[in-house]
């Protein structure tokens, strides 16, 4: 095989602060273990060729697409990560063509940063590709361009923790800063198998905010509260706290519209079977939530997840952002 460079990024469940961060609040994010895997390797000069494992291939020359699998409806879901190769060649200062290869154990459209781990690791692979070495800022900033396309204001969350893996606390004006605690975070994921778009749910967000200043005003004390609570149960392994404060970090989300009925039937049936607290996770209106369990009730909430209809996936924090290596012909 050609010289090829191959990254992967894991994936996220953001615990605290989702929408609130796309206005400047803090959130505390986490790294999981289903992760994103992309192979780059040079092709035809001017051609990007990109094949996906959702069953779409696609080439773009300049500001064309050409569906190769999967028709047209291909090119919304590739175009970003066009985008993130693009700007990483112009940004280095490179002409040549890719072929980039995406297979990914995070479900898209569901609030798990499927789509940021896939820029992050594109742009990290092509620029090993070339030999070249990216600096954090460098990286991120690029990814936050692809983002750009999928929504218009990304708060960059979702690239600061496919790049640094593990349990951050993000701001977008003051950046990531690391956080430890001294017991796990053991959570179950329930996916509702509901697609939707960020794009739309920050808008619908963006709306509300407009038409409810003093309301906004005042989640945004609230959240500001829970963040700085959830610091501390956090640090304090105190499990029981941080279920309490992601109840009330669900109702502030189901103010601002962003929850769906599904999204709220399998909150309830983990927390009846016995989750310390259940929330949505990422932009909402579907996608998936989070039910913070201890062993005792996690077989049993996965269970409650899934005869409600979800589909339940048990996670941890992974501790490993990005990575890549770079291989020859003969290795
Ligand atoms: C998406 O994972 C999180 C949102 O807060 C959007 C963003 O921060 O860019 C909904």
């Amino acid at each position: 095989m050609a010289r090829r460079a191959i990254a992967s990024a894991p994936g996220k469940v953001i615990l605290f602060g989702e929408h609130f961060v796309v206005y400047g609040k803090s959130s505390i994010v986490m790294a999981i273990s289903r992760r994103v895997y992309v192979t780059v390797e040079k092709y035809k000069t001017e051609e990007i060729i990109i094949e996906s494992d959702l069953g779409y291939t696609g080439l773009f020359t300049g500001n064309t697409y050409k569906p190769l699998i999967g028709g047209l409806d291909g090119e919304p879901i590739l175009k970003p990560v066009y985008i993130a190769a693009n700007k990483t060649l112009e940004f280095l200062s490179i002409n040549s063509g890719l072929k980039i290869s995406i297979s990914s154990e995070i479900p898209i459209a569901s609030g798990l940063g499927s789509s940021a781990s896939t820029f992050v690791a594109t742009i990290i692979a092509t620029s090993y590709l070339f030999d070249c070495s990216l600096s954090y800022k460098e990286l991120f900033n690029l990814s936050l361009r692809a983002e750009e396309h999928v929504h218009g204001t990304p708060s960059g969350v979702d690239q600061a923790i496919a790049i640094n893996g593990g349990l951050i606390e993000y701001n977008r004006f003051s950046g990531f800063e690391k956080l430890k605690s001294p017991v796990d975070i053991p959570l179950i994921i329930g996916n509702t198998g509901i697609l939707r778009s960020t794009g739309g749910q920050v808008a619908k967000v963006r709306r509300f905010a407009e038409k409810n200043p003093s309301i906004m005003k005042t989640l945004f004390l609230q959240i500001e509260e829970i963040i700085s609570k959830a610091k501390n149960s956090l640090v304090e392994g105190d499990l029981e706290d941080l279920g309490i404060l992601m109840d009330r970090n669900q109702e502030l989300l189901r103010i601002i519209g962003v929850s769906h009925e599904k999204l709220e039937e399998l909150i309830l049936v983990a927390k009846r079977a016995g989750a310390l607290g259940a929330k949505l996770t990422g932009a909402g209106g579907g996608g998936c939530m989070i039910a913070l369990v201890t062993d005792k009730v996690k077989n049993s909430v996965a269970k409650a997840i899934e005869n409600a209809g979800g589909k339940s996936l048990p996670v941890n924090i992974s501790t490993n952002g990005v990575e890549v290596k770079l291989y020859n012909d003969d290795s």
